[in-house]
């Protein structure tokens, strides 16, 4: 039973959690202003690593640990967005990743269907702030209700053109550059003979799933979980000025602040090669 003073209390309480929350908000919201007022990288990329650890350590099951993933990826796009970042890309399921249990490929395809149905509507973040998804990978290899969800959600964004959303599912780099050699010597062959058919770096670049969805070159990669490998995410667009981090924080636990100095040393860099 709850006294009137018990109430009270109770009332206040939640009225100070209200007012402290609307105090970061407001307080974040002013930092990305600033921080959007320094260089901008184009295209952020993650490797979002450590969902099932992070579960494991809060006593969750580990399909948990991917549904706050989802969160932490709505967020990060968030800040992304308000920073005016153009471009982000997340690694949502490697081709590798089929070899995990038939009830975490369940879980995580199913995670897949749904938020992408709910990303798709109106007033959703990708309305909000005028985000193009795109789904790159081997979507065939994909469970059919996804691959009609995925049909949805690109459909529904695909006059948005502020932003691009890219989730590399079924997705690896060696399939990626493989596709795009074969593509390249496809469309040389329709235009050359067979004799003088050379295929140039260029040609293999246009054919990328990343740049024939329209993405600029990646200009900073995250990891999380303390994982020091690229598990072959992004290799080719990671070939030249990439800033790639490596980020203790386990991928439901990440955000603005563990952000901030990733996107610090980024603006020094650039402003010490505009000095120099
Ligand atoms: C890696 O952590 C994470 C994944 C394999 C799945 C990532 C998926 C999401 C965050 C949700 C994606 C949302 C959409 C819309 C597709 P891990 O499972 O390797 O965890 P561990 O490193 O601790 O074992
Ligand atoms: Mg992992």
């Amino acid at each position: 039973m709850y006294t009137r003073a018990n109430l009270k209390t109770l009332m206040l309480l939640r009225a100070v959690r209200w007012i402290r929350a609307k105090v970061v908000q407001k307080v974040e919201r002013l930092l990305l202003r600033i921080l959007a007022a320094g260089p901008v990288p184009k295209h952020v990329a993650f490797v979002m690593d450590g969902n099932r650890r992070y579960a494991r350590l809060h006593h969750q099951h580990i399909n948990e640990g991917h549904s706050e993933g989802f969160t932490t990826l709505r967020r990060m796009l968030e800040v992304c967005m308000r920073l005016e970042v153009r471009c982000v890309s997340a690694y949502a399921f490697a081709l590798d990743n089929f070899r995990r249990s038939p009830e975490e490929i369940e879980h995580l395809m199913n995670l897949a269907h749904d938020k992408l149905m709910e990303m798709s509507r109106h007033g959703q973040i990708l309305d909000e702030y005028g985000v193009r998804l795109n789904v790159l990978g081997k979507t065939s290899l994909l469970p059919g209700h996804v691959q009609e969800a995925i049909r949805h959600v690109e459909s529904a964004t695909k006059n948005n053109n502020k932003a691009i959303l890219n989730i590399c599912m079924s997705y690896s780099s060696q399939d990626e550059m493989t596709t795009a050699v074969n593509s390249a010597v496809r469309l040389s062959l329709e235009k050359s003979n067979p004799d003088s058919c050379e295929i140039t770096e260029d040609d293999i670049d246009a054919q990328l799933f990343t740049t024939l969805a329209g993405s600029p070159p990646v200009d900073i990669l995250i990891r999380t979980s303390g994982v020091k490998r690229l598990s072959d995410f992004l290799l080719w667009q990671c070939a030249e000025n990439t800033q790639i981090h490596f980020t203790k924080a386990y991928w439901p636990e990440f955000g603005l602040w563990d952000f901030i100095p990733i996107l610090l040393d980024y603006q020094r860099k650039i402003w010490s090669k505009r000095i120099l």
